[in-house]
């Protein structure tokens, strides 16, 4: 374990920013977690997983810690269930492919989703209908005051929409080291609700889905609308879904009869801010290397060069035109660094 300087973090985030790191460190195990802790005691620290949910906009000055742990072990098996313990570091996909190829059933609508697993939970990761919550069972994570670690149940991650305790009242004080997650092995509970996987599994004609044919479903949905990182450097949604109240909910609909709208409650109303950001005139918008992607207005990409600084001028345009046009206030789903 050494400890790299100046160190291009440039293929350590799915944006693809070109930031220095002023040092970096990757650990392999738990004990190398605890080594490097224990060593820069009330130093800053920067966790990076798989870097797809930030935009790194200046030189990294704290500790960047890679958590680089690898493995995924069987808890316990039943003739119906098995659980996983899954090491932060592992790919989500790969995993997700893993289970795939097992017939472990559960996750595969979010299929393709990038990042690690070790910060799945962090933002409660989701997709067509699907989200980490629902399989989760729990988390190991290392409290990074006293190394010590701690395991953490469902409800203690108090899960919400892209949102969990590690985001809100536990922020940056645990490592979250692995996630061990129920599957199916028979009987699979398929999400097939979402339009979109209803037209693609008819496209191919599939009338019994299996959890192979729903993961496939989700990767060519996904491919057709949002751009892959390792050929155009992005980091997902960039805002999430704003949550308005029924009496916004009424002004906004008698404005924009024609807006797409999910009721979360009969108090609250989610409203697809790739919809509001398209209809703000800014879907395949391109300034510099900084821009909207072309088929999915909720995603901003770097076509090359672009910097941190000015992705997030362009996301800043967007949060003010969208207040102006719709009196609605996009808030970013990526952490801005
Ligand atoms: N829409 C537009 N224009 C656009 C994009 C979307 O009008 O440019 C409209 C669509 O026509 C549709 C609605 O907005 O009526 C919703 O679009 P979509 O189904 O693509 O889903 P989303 O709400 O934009 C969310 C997640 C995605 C996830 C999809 C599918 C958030 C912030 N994003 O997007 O998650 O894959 O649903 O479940 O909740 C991510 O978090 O990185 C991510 C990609």
């Amino acid at each position: 374990m050494q400890i790299e300087t100046k160190k291009s973090l440039k293929n350590y985030n799915t944006f693809g920013i070109d930031v220095v790191a002023e040092r970096f460190v990757s650990v392999k195990s738990v004990n190398e977690l605890v080594d490097i802790l224990t060593k820069h005691t009330n130093e800053p620290l920067f966790l990076l997983g798989g870097g797809s949910n930030m935009l790194l906009t200046k030189t990294v000055e704290s500790l960047v810690i890679h958590l680089d742990l690898k493995g995924i072990s069987v808890v316990s098996e039943n003739e119906a269930t098995v659980q996983l313990k899954v090491m932060a570091g592992e790919n989500w996909h790969e995993f997700v492919q893993y289970c795939i190829k097992n017939n472990y059933g559960g996750i595969e609508n979010m299929s393709l989703i990038p990042g690690n697993t070790g910060t799945a939970p962090i933002q409660n990761i989701g997709a067509y209908g699907v989200e980490l919550k629902d399989t989760f069972v729990s988390c190991e994570a290392l409290q990074i005051k006293t190394q010590t670690l701690e395991i953490f149940s469902k409800a203690a991650c108090n899960f919400g929409y892209r949102n969990s305790v590690f985001k809100n009242e536990l922020k940056g004080e645990y490592i979250i080291t692995s996630v061990t997650f129920q599957l199916t092995k028979k009987n699979h509970q398929l999400h097939t609700g979402y339009g979109a996987i209803q037209d693609q599994l008819a496209s191919k004609n599939i009338k019994n889905p299996s959890i192979k044919d729903l993961s496939e479903a989700v990767i060519a949905i996904r491919q057709s609308k949002l751009p892959d990182p390792k050929q155009l450097g992005n980091s997902g949604s960039f805002f999430k879904n704003p949550v308005i109240s029924a009496k916004e909910f009424q002004v906004f609909r008698t404005q924009n009869p024609g807006a797409p709208f999910y009721e979360v409650s009969p108090e609250a109303f989610k409203i697809p801010a790739g919809w509001l950001i398209e209809k703000a005139g800014f879907k395949g918008k391109r300034f510099g290397d900084a821009g909207v992607h072309k088929k999915q207005a909720l995603v901003l990409v770097n076509y090359g060069n672009a910097t941190g600084e000015e992705i997030w001028e362009l996301a800043l345009e967007i949060q003010k035109k969208v207040k102006a046009q719709f009196g609605i206030f996009i808030q970013p789903e990526v952490n801005i660094i």
